[in-house]
């Protein structure tokens, strides 16, 4: 079935090696309070903090700084935004830094002005937002996500064992623009390179395998899944290669602005096995994402079998000659792996810090959903088992 839709998306991109021009330019748009939020150190070692300090300065801004934003960030962070953004009247979040940053601004965007428990109502009840918004600007230093271009927020509450993603239906909370310069991706390390690929590939699939119409969504989606795989093996080689680097980045934009799965059926249930795999695991999001989905995949290919059929040969080019549906989705599905290896990402759970007591605890807390074959805890138990 092709689903109705109504789209709107209010990022401005600025994109490629001249794009953080435009910074000075788009910051006279806002008042003269900026909280700036960062990560760990990456903004201090590339010289980044410092030009965008001079441009801050320049422009006459008065910066309040929220630094340390954890990857898979925490929600006691968004409160100390939250606290920062009203004591100091700030007119701007500016996030610097990859989706974990972007991620904290758009918790704290919300939840600022909200008098309740803001955990509560946003991402455990998924409430609406009905208090005031503070705009939210990015500059990405990582790419994957797609956080600088919608309005996700996925934040780990560490007090209760969960890791929650809120996309919130409020176009208000998408950056109001997004710098986005590839080389600015050069110095991320190569295991969170990767994990972002694994990461933008996921969103693809998790768009792709859902509905079996033939629906112009599903096009572009194999169209993006190509290009990312052929960009990918270039940046892998070398890790400068400006057209590679910034093929990806552009992929990962594409790949969860939520225009490529407009009127199509979804799944997103590996995305809420990771999540809480990375509540109890904190592993790099898109490392984990490679894991579980070969694992996945094998567990429901029977359900949507034309779909991985058409995986198969349409994306890892699989001859199909004297085989049955069977073997040929079962070969797309092998390639799909063997790719997360040739990036170098490990193959079991236990080798990103999962142990066999806390796979019955992931399986329990996991949002139960799925595309095309719902999924309740005792499946996804067996999936974690499949790959641990
Ligand atoms: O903290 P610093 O020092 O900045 O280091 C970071 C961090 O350790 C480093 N890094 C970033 N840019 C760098 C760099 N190191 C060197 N040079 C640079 N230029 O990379 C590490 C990872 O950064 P992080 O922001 O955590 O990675 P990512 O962009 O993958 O974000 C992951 C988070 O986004 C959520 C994930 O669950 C996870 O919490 N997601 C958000 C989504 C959304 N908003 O729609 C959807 C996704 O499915 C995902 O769930
Ligand atoms: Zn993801």
């Amino acid at each position: 079935m092709i689903y109705d839709f109504t789209y709107q998306n209010p990022t401005k991109i600025h994109f490629g090696k001249t794009a953080l021009e435009h910074l000075p330019e788009e910051l006279n748009n806002f008042g003269s309070n900026i909280l700036l939020v960062y990560g760990k150190n990456s903004i201090k070692a590339t010289g980044l903090y410092d030009k965008i300090m001079g441009m801050l300065m320049a422009t006459g801004k008065k910066v309040t700084e929220l630094a340390g934003i954890n990857s898979n960030p925490r929600y006691s962070q968004v409160m100390e935004g939250c606290r920062l953004v009203r004591e100091n009247n700030i007119d701007l979040i500016l996030a610097v830094g990859g989706g974990s940053v972007v991620d904290c601004s758009k918790g704290i965007a919300a939840s600022a002005y909200y008098d309740g428990d803001a955990w509560k109502h946003y991402w455990e009840e998924q409430g609406l937002i009905e208090n005031k918004v503070v705009p939210v600007a990015s500059v990405l230093t990582m790419t994957g996500t797609a956080s600088e271009m919608n309005t996700g927020s996925v934040i780990t509450n560490e007090d209760k064992k969960l890791k929650l993603g809120r996309v919130f239906p409020f176009p208000d909370l998408c950056p109001k623009f997004s710098i986005l310069n590839p080389e600015f991706t050069y110095t991320v390390p190569k295991i969170q390179m990767v994990s972002g690929i694994a990461d933008i590939f996921s969103h693809l699939m998790e768009q792709y395998f859902g509905g079996d119409d033939d629906c112009t969504s599903d096009y572009l989606l194999e169209g993006v899944m190509l290009s990312l795989i052929n960009s990918s093996r270039k940046a892998i080689v070398d890790p400068h290669d400006y057209e590679a680097r910034s093929n990806i980045m552009w992929c990962a934009t594409m790949g969860l602005n939520k225009i490529l799965a407009l009127s199509k059926m979804q799944d997103w249930e590996v995305h809420m096995i990771e999540h809480q795999l990375g509540a109890y695991t904190d592993c790099p999001h898109g490392i984990g994402l490679a894991i579980i989905s070969p694992a996945y995949y094998r567990y429901i290919y029977k359900c949507g079998l034309p779909k991985f059929v058409r995986f198969a040969k349409n994306i890892w080019k699989v001859d199909a000659n004297g085989k049955t549906d069977e073997q040929i989705a079962l070969e797309g599905i092998a390639s799909l792996e063997s790719f997360f290896r040739e990036l170098g990402i490990p193959a079991m759970l236990r080798e990103v810090g999962a142990t066999e007591e806390m796979l019955p605890l992931i399986a329990k807390s996991t949002i139960p959903g799925g595309g095309y074959k719902k999924m309740e805890a005792d499946d996804i138990l067996v999936v974690l088992k499949n790959c641990f």
